[in-house]
């Protein structure tokens, strides 16, 4: 399908733009705490100021209406060193007015979406409502294009519709790994055996190695008939070991396990020796030692997901195993909202071909080669 982009937008000079975003960001005390998803929309606003349009932001924040997306209209208005209008409220009059009266190149921030629960239903007249701020419709967000919802995919109704520079990279670079290159190692972490069932069973297809790590190892262990202790196992719904008769697919070789009251009594030891009363919280320095080899053959390499409990402090092997990816010749492709925090939080990122801002739209972008919003926007019939 031909997705037409916002560099097909003809005659951009004064057209109002309803851009929708993901500024769905880390926040922490009304603060935010990481700020890639800001960052990358920048090109795409950017872009439309030069242009000399009027931009009026959309994105929500969390999973309701109780974060304000204030603090992003901030750091955008600083990052971009210049006025960022907010709109606390776009259901009233006044946010009408405030749109009318961009001045060319403009920008304003819409207060996030989900404080209007037809935005989750995909309702049809606050998705006309959302139109009417606009002569077009540019989706930058990504991020949530797996999501059916009013300002994703009802809104291509009633606009032309484009997408924008962040999109079309995620379009182009995930693409890679739908046509591979080979030898690729598709590496798949994190939990959620349920979401990443389909990708599994799909990069087993076209990958040459998989490694699995995080939770999703724990249910490779526990239906091998390994001890895995206290440690998270995800789902017993999954017949896995008959998986492993192709011979692609690679487990952790050895785990750091802890036990009650943490960090001290946390081990490095092999598979098969943990205890009952211990649970599985990281890969350890054998399974990583063991992938460098396999690396430096790859040509291709796309990871999803960590490999360890990041969040309580286990991030020894994901961080060991991005920096032999950074360090590597492979094209290399990270998404997932978890790995892709670590990625930045290293300072790697520019060593890395592409990181995506998606966590469970890379997912399904893995999975089904498009998302409902980029389809809604193919789809659009609006003049263009
Ligand atoms: C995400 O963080 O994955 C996106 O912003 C989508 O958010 P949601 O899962 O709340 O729809």
């Amino acid at each position: 399908m031909n997705i037409p982009t916002i560099r097909d937008i003809k005659d951009l000079k004064g057209k109002r733009v309803v851009l929708r975003l993901d500024f769905n960001v880390p926040m922490r005390n009304g603060k935010i705490v990481e700020t890639m998803r800001i960052d990358r929309a920048i090109p795409t606003i950017e872009y439309l100021r030069k242009k000399q349009a009027r931009i009026i932001i959309l994105s929500h924040l969390g999973s309701d209406a109780s974060m304000s997306l204030k603090p992003a209209a901030r750091y955008l208005a600083k990052a971009l060193n210049t006025d960022v209008g907010f709109v606390p409220d776009f259901r009233t009059p006044d946010a009408r007015k405030i749109a009318e009266r961009l001045p060319l190149g403009g920008i304003i921030v819409f207060e996030n979406l989900r404080l209007d629960p037809r935005e989750l239903e995909n309702n049809i007249t606050f998705a006309k409502y959302l139109a009417s701020f606009g002569d077009v419709y540019v989706n930058d967000a990504f991020a949530v294009s797996h999501r059916v919802h009013a300002s994703i995919v009802g809104i291509t109704k009633y606009l032309p519709s484009y997408i924008g520079l962040l999109v079309s990279d995620e379009i182009k670079n995930l693409s890679l790994a739908l046509h591979p290159i080979h030898p690729f190692l598709f590496i798949l972490g994190g939990a959620k055996f349920d979401t990443k069932m389909p990708l599994l069973k799909k990069f087993m297809k076209t990958a040459d190695t998989v490694f699995v790590g995080g939770i999703l190892a724990n249910d490779f262990f526990h239906d091998k008939g390994l001890e895995v202790g206290l440690s998270v196992v995800d789902t017993y719904q999954h017949k896995l070991t008959p998986l492993l008769k192709k011979g692609n697919i690679v487990l952790p070789l050895d785990v750091v396990t802890k036990s009650g009251d943490a960090v001290k009594k946390v081990t490095s030891k092999e598979v098969g020796e943990v205890l009952p009363n211990e649970s599985i919280v990281d890969v350890g320095p054998e399974t990583i030692k063991n992938l460098v080899p396999i690396l430096k053959k790859t040509k291709l390499v796309v990871w999803n997901g960590p490999l360890g409990y990041y969040e309580g402090g286990f991030d020894k092997g994901t961080i060991a195993l991005m920096n032999a990816i950074a360090k590597s010749k492979a094209v290399s492709i990270i998404g997932g909202g978890d790995t892709a925090v670590i990625v930045e939080r290293l300072g790697i990122a520019k060593k890395i071909t592409f990181v995506s801002t998606g966590g469970g739209a890379t997912l399904e972008f893995l999975a089904d080669g498009t998302l409902p919003g980029i389809e809604a926007i193919g789809n659009c019939k609006k003049g263009k």
